[in-house]
């Protein structure tokens, strides 16, 4: 038994809208032994989420917005369910739904977003909207970002980023592929370090301590 192997395992929550494409990455990362948590819930905000299909053995549920007659209400709904499955950490994987963080769960939410935050982020910045924005803004970087997620779409303290080039002639398509490369480094990336106990937010900023963690 490897070293990783015998280290515990962080129990995450993964909250996803779509195709699962996140969640799939991540569940092969632990399947490889490259990613120390446990998806001990799936959690789709729509019946025609497809992505449940990847939650493998861990169960799934669906909260949808609809249901409630506010965010707060909706997101209660859905935190109840992560400390029922006893997770320490909500990973969004394609989640398009707007959360109210309770106190318990205050940096202990997770987001990739597609782009380089601050740029072309916020409400309506999903899917392909984003990577056709960047081109016709003429940017020569784009990339991914994930972050903490506080009660603003894509606004809560930077984890990390990884940036990819923007060429002249990519569309939306190829600009989403190329990104979506980086974003199944950067999250898993992420994901280990917040499981090693080696990443602390400081007002908006996060600190990544380096080596084996802090212990505690
Ligand atoms: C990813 O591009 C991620 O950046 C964003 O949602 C996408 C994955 O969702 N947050 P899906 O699996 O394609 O629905």
């Amino acid at each position: 038994m490897s070293d990783r192997r015998k280290r515990r395992l962080l129990p995450v929550a993964v909250l996803l809208s779509g195709t699962g494409r996140t969640l799939k990455n991540i569940n092969d990362r632990v399947a490889a032994g490259r990613l120390d948590v446990e998806v001990r819930l799936v959690i789709a905000s729509t019946p025609k989420a497809t992505g449940v299909r990847f939650a493998g053995g861990a169960p799934s549920r669906v909260i949808e917005r609809g249901d409630f007659s506010s965010d707060e209400a909706f997101s209660n709904e859905v935190f109840a369910a992560c400390r029922g499955a006893g997770a320490e950490l909500v990973v969004l994987a394609g989640w398009l739904k707007l959360l109210v963080i309770p106190d318990d769960f205050r940096n202990r939410v997770v987001n990739i977003h597609p782009a380089l935050i601050p740029s072309f982020c916020g409400k309506g910045y999903f899917g392909h909207h984003v990577h056709q924005s960047a081109i016709d803004y003429g940017v020569k970087l784009s990339g991914c970002t994930v972050h903490f997620v506080d009660n603003q779409y894509d606004h809560g303290p930077v984890i990390l980023q990884k940036a990819v080039p923007v060429e002249t002639d990519d569309t939306a398509d190829t600009l989403a592929a190329r990104v979506f490369e980086a974003e199944c480094e950067a999250y898993p990336e992420a994901l280990q370090l917040i499981a090693e106990g080696r990443v602390a937010v400081e007002r908006r900023r996060v600190r990544i301590f380096p080596g084996e963690g802090r212990g505690g």
